[in-house]
């Protein structure tokens, strides 16, 4: 049996398992996924212990997603630009290869399963951390008419706009000079864990306006409550996002690409 594990601290939260274990019953594919908690100081022994007895791939969530990144010999072009990644593969010469799922499912949930467009559209992204880093390729290949930065911290939003400037229109903006609505905005900001909003005038929102919170929880998240109490009528949250990124991650590491509508009915259900 080939085996596969995510790694993290805390991890006892994960749904990874369930989604990797109903991946592999639906493509008949023999392999076991566990999840791992990793203490923090100890990410490259663990996983030199799970690649030297067995272990075939890792999936990598937080705060391991740099250390995964310094971990790898080899990256697709999108792992590299994000200096972080969410998934690892053991290659035939035994060598790692690193890359980052996390803006595909992202952008995969929002146009192919709620059928949003990023093309040509005014897309407000909010945060500038590792989660942020991690999806702005992805994003950009879809081509936007303009995405907009904003972030607490305004250095940080900078320096994304600046290290993604070759691939399409990006521009770093605080809160509260923000211009005009937009047609899509996600929330890549970590405040949601914590409850709180991230400062934004509801003047970027129009009714049209789609909201996407890259977190999700058994509640509507406060930001997407936010969108909704100010007239929005689609507001996402991202286990779709997290189904879909472990469905790309599958695919790197079996060849074969899972269906993931079920997938995401059965975890949704779970939730109520
Ligand atoms: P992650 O890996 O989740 O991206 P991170 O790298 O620590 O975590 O980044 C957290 C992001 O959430 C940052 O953009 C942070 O803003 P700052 O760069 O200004 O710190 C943002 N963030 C966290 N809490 C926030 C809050 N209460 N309001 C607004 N932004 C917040």
């Amino acid at each position: 049996t080939d085996l596969y594990a995510v790694v993290g601290n805390p991890i006892g939260h994960s749904k990874s398992p369930q989604i990797h274990s109903a991946f592999a019953a639906q493509t008949r594919q023999d392999l076991l996924y566990t999840a791992q908690l990793v203490p923090l100081d100890s990410f490259e022994l663990a996983l030199d212990k799970f690649f030297k007895h067995g272990g075939c791939g890792v999936n990598v969530t937080v705060p391991f997603k740099e250390n995964a990144w310094r971990y790898a010999d080899e990256f697709t072009p999108r792992a590299q630009r994000a200096q972080a990644v969410n998934t690892l593969k053991k290659m035939s010469d035994g060598r790692i290869l690193a890359d980052n799922t996390d803006g595909v499912g992202l952008v995969r949930d929002l146009t192919v399963n709620h059928g949003v467009t990023i093309t040509g559209k005014r897309i407000l992204l909010l945060g500038a951390g590792g989660a942020v880093r991690g999806v702005l390729q992805p994003i950009l290949e879809q081509q936007p008419a303009e995405l907009i930065i904003a972030n607490r911290t305004l250095s940080k939003a900078e320096i994304l706009a600046a290290d993604f400037a070759d691939l399409g229109n990006i521009k770093a903006a605080a809160f509260d000079a923000l211009d005009g609505s937009f047609d899509v905005i996600i929330n890549g900001t970590s405040a949601s864990l914590s409850g709180d909003l991230p400062p934004l005038s509801p003047a970027v929102l129009t009714a049209g306006t789609v909201c996407y919170d890259m977190m999700y929880s058994t509640q509507t998240t406060v930001f997407n409550q936010w969108a909704l109490d100010h007239g929005v009528t689609k507001a996402i949250d991202g286990l779709g996002m997290l189904v879909e990124q472990a469905a790309e991650a599958f695919a790197l590491w079996r060849d074969v690409r899972p269906e993931t509508a079920t997938v995401i009915t059965v975890l949704r259900g779970e939730r109520r």
